[in-house]
């Protein structure tokens, strides 16, 4: 297999986009995919200062890495959440230390229960209706807003790639969820003060191509998933549309770019748009639908 670029051997094989290419025409055509989709999409600018959310995983190390080589100025964000099956949240913050310390560029860590009394196992122990990573998703979009907020970034960025996007269009479909379809989109402007733009920069990239970016950039990052994210019903979509991958190159990435097509076209049957009246969280500040206390602050009463 010759990469099409320059005719040396090539390392990976795109079916969808019929092209392999070698090391280094690889390593350059990645960071090509993220500007041009961060270009296409409006998500920010050279001069905007950027927080990205990292997990220690290789889709949000390399995200950073890519953001940095491309000359953004990115600072990082990471979560600790207190999940201690395998030490799970203390590899991953070591693997974020690590590429921080090689790059020399600064990254904040918010440790849960340090904060806020409590681990993220032992909130969602206490709220039985909730599931952990319901309990978890709420409490990182929480601080990471906050945090983004407070530091005055242009802009919150998510590893999120194709996988992630099209199981979660794939999910929201399925019940035909049109509140999160309408919200489902690669940025998200600010609607509030006290709402960061979020945006997802590697929304045309597939998960294999991350992991192997990461491992030719020599990207030391966590392996394992998260121990509660076994049996997700995400894992369950990824896996289905895999096969269907499988079957018809470029079908995974078609059916979520399809769908943000037909979305800026206004070809979708008309959806909520996700803009409700909010008030202010007397305790945090943070905009909420809920007359008091936003669905966080509640969490820890
Ligand atoms: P997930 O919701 O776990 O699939 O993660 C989606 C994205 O959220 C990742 O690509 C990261 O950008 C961000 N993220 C997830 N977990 C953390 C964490 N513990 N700390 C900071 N960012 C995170
Ligand atoms: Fe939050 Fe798994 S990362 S429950
Ligand atoms: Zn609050």
């Amino acid at each position: 297999m010759k990469c099409r670029k320059c005719g040396t051997t090539a390392v990976i094989n795109m079916r969808q986009h019929r092209l392999s290419l070698c090391q280094e025409c690889f390593l350059e055509w990645v960071p090509h995919q993220v500007q041009r989709t961060i270009e296409k999409f409006h998500m920010f600018v050279p001069d905007d200062r950027v927080l990205g959310a990292v997990s220690g995983g290789k889709d949000s190390l390399a995200l950073w890495d890519i953001l940095l080589s491309l000359g953004y100025s990115a600072d990082g964000i990471y979560i600790h959440l207190g999940i201690s099956d395998g030490d799970y949240c203390d590899v991953s913050q070591q693997k974020v230390e690590c590429f921080a310390a090689a790059r020399d560029v600064r990254f904040q860590v918010v440790n849960v229960a340090q904060e806020y009394g409590q681990s993220i196992p032992q909130v969602a122990r206490r709220k039985r209706g909730r599931s952990t990573c319901g309990t978890c998703g709420l409490v990182k979009r929480h601080i990471m807003n906050q945090v983004a907020c407070d530091g005055r970034y242009a802009v919150l960025a998510t590893g999120h790639n194709v996988d992630d996007e099209a199981a979660v269009l794939f999910q929201n479909a399925l019940h035909w969820a049109t509140g999160y379809l309408a919200r489902q989109a690669p940025v998200l402007p600010a609607s509030h003060p006290r709402l960061a733009r979020k945006a997802k920069p590697l929304i045309r990239l597939y998960e294999r191509e991350m992991a192997a970016y990461a491992l030719l950039r020599g990207i030391d990052y966590i392996y394992d998933e998260c121990p509660y994210s076994k049996g997700a019903t995400t894992l369950f979509y990824k896996d289905l549309l895999n096969q269907l991958e499988e079957k018809s190159p470029g079908a995974k990435q078609q059916f979520y770019l399809s769908f943000l097509q037909a979305r800026r076209e206004g070809r979708l049957l008309p959806m909520k748009s996700g803009q409700v009246d909010m008030s202010v969280c007397q305790r945090c500040g943070q905009p909420t639908t809920a007359p008091e206390l936003c669905a966080f602050c509640r969490l820890w009463d």
